[in-house]
């Protein structure tokens, strides 16, 4: 059985002590999942997050990772120094890195390659816009991202894919549930047959893109689902730990 993977993605938000205080709030609310539970925090948050989730279920993530192991990248974080300071899942390949800061399929790919070679837990992004949607072109974009996002991973148990359709994310528009479960399963039926024999089966896929504390139950509910990517409603304790108890 796949563990469902409830986590966070805090975006550019919450300083140092903000970012204390959600934690403190959500503590509580929290300490009787039965998933992962993951908070994707800004780079800089990260040393008071970690101390801040001690002795908690909560489990700390980054929002990017560099591919090289150090050098001159100026601005760019290392899978190792996310490591040290016991980051454990980074985000890779959100649609806003792809929208506004040049991320490519290739990028993406050896991202991807660097933090599983460190130890990290990769949430590798894939997801259609509105207009490939509506052109009909969703699988044939998921097809290609699936072909390179992914090149030279043996161990797909070890990585965790969230399909966020780009027109859900921070509009308020969900997919449906049957819509996100049926994409859902034809990205795992295709990287079985892409992926063979490298244990895609055991792989967990979140969905992501406007789930709230109001439809998480729905579409926690479809069988395909393992979890959920959270933007805005990762924001408020309340509303994250809501998502978090889907099952309850
Ligand atoms: P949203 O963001 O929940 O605010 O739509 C999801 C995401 O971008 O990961």
């Amino acid at each position: 059985m796949r563990r469902p993977i409830i986590a966070g993605n805090w975006k550019m938000n919450n300083t140092a002590s903000e970012a204390v205080e959600l934690v403190k709030q959500l503590k509580p609310l929290v300490k009787d999942a039965n998933c992962d539970v993951v908070v994707c925090v800004p780079a800089i948050d990260i040393p008071v997050v970690k101390k801040a989730i001690y002795g908690s279920k909560i489990r700390l993530g980054a929002q990017n990772v560099h591919f090289a192991e150090k050098g001159a990248y100026t601005g760019e974080i290392s899978a190792n120094m996310l490591k040290e300071y016991g980051v454990q899942y980074v985000i890779i390949g959100h649609s806003e890195r792809r929208q506004y800061f040049g991320e490519t399929d290739e990028t993406v790919n050896k991202r991807t390659l660097a933090a599983l070679a460190a130890g990290l837990t990769p949430i590798v992004c894939i997801g259609e816009s509105l207009e490939e949607r509506e052109g009909g072109l969703t699988e044939k974009v998921l097809d290609r991202q699936i072909g390179l996002d992914f090149q030279g991973v043996e161990d797909f148990s070890k990585i965790v894919i969230a399909y966020e359709p780009i027109w859900a994310i921070g509009t308020g528009r969900t997919a449906t549930d049957e819509q996100a479960n049926e994409t859902i399963g034809y990205i795992r039926k295709r990287m079985k047959r892409v992926y063979a024999g490298k244990k895609v089966g055991r792989m967990r896929i979140q969905y992501g893109g406007s789930m709230n504390a109001k439809n998480c139950k729905g579409l926690m509910a479809q069988p395909e689902i393992d979890g959920g990517l959270i933007g805005g409603a990762s924001l408020k304790a309340a509303d994250f730990a809501t998502i978090v108890n889907f099952d309850k």
